[in-house]
C-alpha cells in the first residue's frame, strides 16, 4: 500500500480500537469483531518498561495481526511508548505498521525522526503527554502525518479521561496544519463527541470497546457519539 493510500483510510472521523484491553488469547477473533463492524484503523501499543513502566508488545505481535488488518481494508497505527524510538522504526515498518507514532518526549530529534518514518512509507506521527504544550509540535507543520494528544498519561488502559483535553486540542488544531489530529485514552460515548468538537479525528478507545460485553455495538456508539460531536 503507497503512503498515499494509507492517508486516505486514516482520513475521516475514526475510532481506532485499541488491542491492548483485548483477550491476547484470541486476539485474530477480537480483531475481526471491531473490524466486521467497520474499524478500520487498529491500535497497537507498544511499551518498553521504560519510557512508562509497563511492558507490551513489540513487532513480532504486529506482524502477527497486520495481514488480517490489511486484508480486511484497514491500516495498523503503532505507537511507541519507548526510549530511543528511532532504533525501532524499521522493525515495525517490515512487521506491518501504516502509522508509527512516536513521543516528542522520548527524543531530541523529533524533525528527523519523522522523516526517518517516511523514508520506510509508514506515515509519520508525534505524541504528546498531557503536561506537554501543543507548542512542542508547532514547528513540525508538514513533517507529520499524525498528531497525538495523549488525553491520560501514557502506560496504561482504563483511566480517567483528562478534563482540559478538548482546550488543548482546540489549541493544537491552528497548530497541526494538514496533520491529523488523534486523541488516545478515557475515549468513550462521553467524551469522544467532546473531541471531534475540538478538532480530532482519529479516536482511540480501548477499555471502552474491548472491556464492554459487546464490543463491536460499543465501536458504533463510540462512532455515533464521535460523528454528533
Ligand atoms: C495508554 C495507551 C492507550 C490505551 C487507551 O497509554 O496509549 O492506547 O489503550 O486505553 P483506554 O481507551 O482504556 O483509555
Ligand atoms: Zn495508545
Amino acid at each position: 500500500m503507497s503512503t498515499s493510500e494509507k492517508r486516505l483510510i486514516y482520513d475521516g472521523i475514526h475510532i481506532a480500537p485499541s488491542i491492548l484491553s483485548a483477550d491476547f488469547s484470541r486476539l485474530g477473533p477480537a480483531v475481526a469483531e471491531v473490524m466486521d463492524a467497520g474499524a478500520r484503523v487498529i491500535h497497537f501499543d507498544v511499551m518498553d518498561g521504560c519510557f512508562v513502566p509497563p511492558i507490551t508488545i513489540g513487532p513480532l505481535v504486529a506482524s502477527s495481526i497486520a495481514d488480517q488488518v490489511h486484508e480486511a481494508g484497514g491500516v495498523l497505527d503503532v505507537h511507541l511508548m519507548i526510549d530511543r524510538p528511532d532504533l525501532q522504526f524499521e522493525e515495525f515498518a517490515k512487521a506491518g505498521a501504516d502509522g508509527i507514532t512516536f513521543h516528542a518526549e522520548a527524543t531530541p530529534h523529533v524533525h528527523r525522526a519523522l522523516g526517518a518514518i517516511r523514508e520506510l512509507g509508514c506515515l509519520a506521527g508525534v505524541a504528546i503527554n498531557p503536561g506537554t504544550p501543543v507548542e512542542a509540535v508547532s514547528e513540525l507543520r508538514g513533517s507529520a502525518d499524525l498528531i497525538l494528544a495523549m488525553t491520560v498519561n501514557p502506560g496504561w488502559g482504563g483511566q480517567a479521561f483528562i478534563e482540559g483535553s478538548p482546550d488543548k486540542v482546540s489549541r493544537l488544531k491552528p497548530v497541526a496544519g494538514d496533520a491529523l489530529i488523534e486523541v488516545d485514552g478515557g475515549i468513550g460515548t462521553e467524551t469522544a463527541g467532546r473531541m471531534t468538537a475540538a478538532g480530532a479525528s482519529l479516536l482511540v478507545a480501548g477499555s471502552a470497546v474491548f472491556g464492554a460485553g459487546d464490543p463491536a455495538e460499543a465501536y458504533s456508539k463510540i462512532l455515533a457519539a464521535a460523528e454528533a460531536g
